[in-house]
């Protein structure tokens, strides 16, 4: 089975913001289950997610959350066979958003404000491999911490 990455965006919609905490929850189970890995980064308002696994069970959780109307606008950037993961540690890693998040964004994006919407693929996945190897492990990825 070909391992397949997914990235989307979305926005936050209909809930606090603190539903992130549920989300995130959920999700980890699920997705230890289904062997997915990934990273979800999250602004308050913008959600951006890669998702990692088997071709059949990316597919099948990416049509779960687009359906999830705690969330709108769904994007697809990306969709493409891997040869390895970026993220084999993480059933969902975590990312809030803080000023240290904020400048390794601006390094991936057209202007200051973090809008995944005019974010290309390959600066998508750029982004997401710099976050997972310049942020430390233990403090960020397992906790939900604030949001902004
Ligand atoms: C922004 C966002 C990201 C999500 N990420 C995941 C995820 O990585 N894996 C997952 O199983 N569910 C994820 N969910 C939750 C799903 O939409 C869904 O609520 C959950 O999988 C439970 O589905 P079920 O009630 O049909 O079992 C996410 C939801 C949102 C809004």
């Amino acid at each position: 089975m070909f391992i397949t990455r997914l990235i989307y965006c979305s926005e936050l919609s209909g809930v606090d913001k603190d539903a992130i905490t549920n989300i995130l929850q959920v999700s980890r189970q699920k997705n230890a289950k289904a062997g997915i890995t990934g990273m979800l980064l999250f602004n308050g308002v913008y959600f951006l997610q890669c998702l990692e696994g088997s071709r059949d069970a990316v597919n099948e959780t990416y049509h779960r959350i687009v359906h999830d109307n705690r969330h709108s606008r769904p994007v697809l950037l990306t969709c493409e066979e891997l040869s390895q993961r970026d993220f084999t540690d993480w059933d969902m890693a975590y990312v809030p958003w803080t000023a240290e998040i904020r400048s390794i964004v601006r390094c991936f994006s057209v202007d200051d404000e973090f809008d995944p919407y005019k974010l290309g693929a390959q600066s998508a996945i750029g982004l997401f491999r710099a976050l997972r190897d310049r942020l430390p492990d233990n403090e960020f990825w397992s906790k939900p911490l604030q949001t902004a």
